[in-house]
């Protein structure tokens, strides 16, 4: 079982960083191998539209930006599930998962088949501010994405700075979850 947890805050012990890191731990306590992939380290440029619109993404399942967008989806595609950290950003996700996953779901799906990413399951995690506020229309983005790439959802969580004591407990709880859930699907 693999797991891999991309990581999109520049924040290397912030709370979304720590958030990755407990649900890591708990899926390696149920014996999952885990990968950490700090988005923000990769070049990931956002998309830029080409042609007329569509470009060789819906030609070839392929970007035309030559950076690390294919070294992200052998990743995803090796995985068996994923965990995604992002702190909230305006409501939304950080906009290194934007650029990242704007263009993998053109490649994916509008390109000319065999995606290489649906099916993953994806545990989500949103990081936000003191209250809150502009969590659920994160997790809103991020829910469009799985759906546009095929990604069945195990859970999506909201952490703040008030409910990190107890969250970061939950995320733990939810790595080793999510790992068994994953099992009991793949036995089915
Ligand atoms: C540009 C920017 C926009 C933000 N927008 C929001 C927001 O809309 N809602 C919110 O609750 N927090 C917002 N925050 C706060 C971050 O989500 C919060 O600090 C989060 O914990 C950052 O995670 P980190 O510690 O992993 O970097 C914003 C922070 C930045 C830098």
């Amino acid at each position: 079982m693999r797991i891999l947890a991309l990581q999109a805050s520049p924040n290397e012990d912030g709370l979304t960083a720590s958030m990755a890191k407990e649900a890591m731990e708990g899926a390696r306590s149920a014996g999952a191998e885990t990968e950490l992939v700090h988005l923000r380290k990769l070049r990931l440029e956002a998309c830029r539209a080409c042609e007329d619109g569509w470009g060789r993404c819906r030609e070839e399942g392929l970007c035309i930006i030559e950076d690390d967008l294919e070294t992200v989806r052998d990743k995803l595609a090796e995985a068996d599930g994923v965990i995604l950290c992002t702190p909230v950003y305006f409501g939304d996700v950080a906009e290194v998962v934007k650029s990242c996953f704007d263009r993998l779901r053109r490649c994916e799906r509008a390109g000319p088949g065999d995606p290489r990413v649906e099916g993953k399951w994806v545990l989500g995690i949103a990081a936000a501010g003191g209250g809150g506020g502009g969590g659920p229309t994160c997790l809103v983005s991020m829910e469009r994405y799985y759906a546009h790439l095929g990604l069945p959802t195990f859970d999506q969580m909201i952490v703040t700075r008030r409910s990190a004591s107890y969250m970061l407990p939950a995320a733990r709880s939810a790595g080793e979850r999510f790992v068994r859930y994953i099992e009991e699907q793949m036995s089915e």
